[in-house]
């Protein structure tokens, strides 16, 4: 993968796709991780004396939806990055390209949202040529939309002088490449989440490398289910039972541990204010719901956390959004932070809860990949970096 280091960029129009598809309540930007995780690619680039053209995606729009245009982050990139950021009224055309030629050496100019372009996510070749006119060198800062081989992620690679990483992506992919190729041992992962089917290629390729897996979340459920415990009235996804069941099996065969809760918090309702009961063990009455790991779990997971010379976490332990059911979320993010290992934590549940309990900034490494952090760690290649090598 090349990387800043193999790109001149003194004077030259660098098109840097960054990925600021970030929460939004209206214009009001609810968490701004991804624009401050691209400062400083930015700012490294601005040094160089490039001229910066940025292009990013925003939600998923059908066409051109005002609510979906980048002045917001734009306006939110010029507080942080404190230098004024212009703003292009489209994607591409005639005025853009003016625009990106009378940029000056550290001059910033956000172009609209790529996704109002219709090739963009079709990886048209007229688009990513479009793009490319405008700039003579590209970075790829967008980590969070490698997993797509769009105009503005692949296509225009083709049609560039010069095409490199910029520093969260190269950051992102080095991080998690460590953990698979020399992880510090044990490499414990902790998996949750809803359903085992998004995670069961995870759960695969970890039973390969890792020392132990902790599963929690209602991906558990399909687990008992097929070892033949009852589980009332959980989350449990019938096309899970049979993928659980062979990683059960495929468990005994390896070399890794994979650790089922071994207590839950029931609810009999998903609601906050529903009924709340502890139950020492796993097999959940008729009419009650597992909607986080109990007590004794809690501690054991923590204790695996303490004890790993890396940790990867990925998805939440229960229903962490409902106070009542948060202890064990709290308890493995509460457990990362104070590990002395390696910690990786990624995927947006994961890393909404860090942020949530006030964690953040005591890991290793927060991803801020959603899909492209899970293609990573199910060990598939990532379009948006194989078009840098
Ligand atoms: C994300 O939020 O995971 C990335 O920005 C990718 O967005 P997409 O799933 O709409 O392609």
């Amino acid at each position: 993968m090349r990387t800043l280091d193999d790109v001149e960029v003194d004077g030259k129009r660098v098109l840097v796709r960054v990925d600021f598809n970030v929460p939004l309540d209206g214009a009001v930007i609810t968490d701004d991780t991804r624009i401050r995780a691209a400062l400083p690619t930015l700012m490294a680039l601005r040094e160089r004396g490039a001229r910066l053209i940025l292009v990013t995606h925003l939600g998923r729009p059908k066409g051109e939806d005002p609510s979906l245009s980048t002045e917001p982050v734009a306006r939110r990139l010029e507080e942080l990055i404190g230098a004024p950021v212009l703003r292009a009224g489209s994607v591409v055309g005639p005025a853009v390209l003016e625009q990106s030629h009378q940029l000056e050496p550290g001059g910033i100019l956000m172009l609209e949202n790529v996704r109002y372009e219709p090739g963009e996510t079709v990886n048209d070749d007229t688009l990513a040529r479009s793009l490319a006119e405008l700039a003579d060198v590209y970075v790829n800062d967008a980590f969070g939309a490698a997993h797509r081989a769009h105009a503005s992620t692949e296509g225009v690679t083709h049609h560039v002088q010069a095409s490199a990483a910029g520093l969260l992506l190269q950051r992102e992919v080095q991080t998690l490449n460590a953990i698979f190729d020399a992880p510090d041992r044990p490499l414990v992962a902790v998996v949750g989440g809803a359903k085992v089917t998004d995670k069961i290629d995870v759960i695969d390729r970890f039973l390969e490398i890792a020392d132990v897996i902790a599963i929690g979340g209602a991906m558990c459920f399909p687990f008992f289910a097929a070892q033949g415990h009852g589980v009332g009235a959980s989350l449990c996804e019938p096309e899970g039972i049979e993928p659980a069941l062979r990683a059960l099996e495929a468990a005994s065969a390896s070399g890794c541990r994979l650790e089922l809760p071994v207590d839950l918090v029931l609810g009999e309702r998903f609601d906050a204010q529903t009924t709340v009961r502890e139950l020492d063990g796993i097999d959940v009455p008729d009419g009650w719901m597992g909607l986080d790991v109990g007590p004794r779990t809690r501690a054991l997971y923590a204790a695996e956390i303490a004890g790993a010379g890396s940790v990867l976490w990925n998805g939440p332990m229960g229903a962490f959004e409902l106070a009542p059911f948060a202890a064990g979320t709290l308890a493995v993010a509460q457990a990362v932070a104070d590990a002395k290992g390696v910690t990786v934590v990624g995927g947006g549940d994961s890393v909404a809860a860090l942020v949530q309990f006030g964690f953040s900034d005591r890991v290793t490494h927060l991803s801020t990949g959603g899909g492209a952090f899970l293609e990573l760690l199910e060990g598939k290649s990532l379009p948006g970096v194989e078009a840098l090598s």
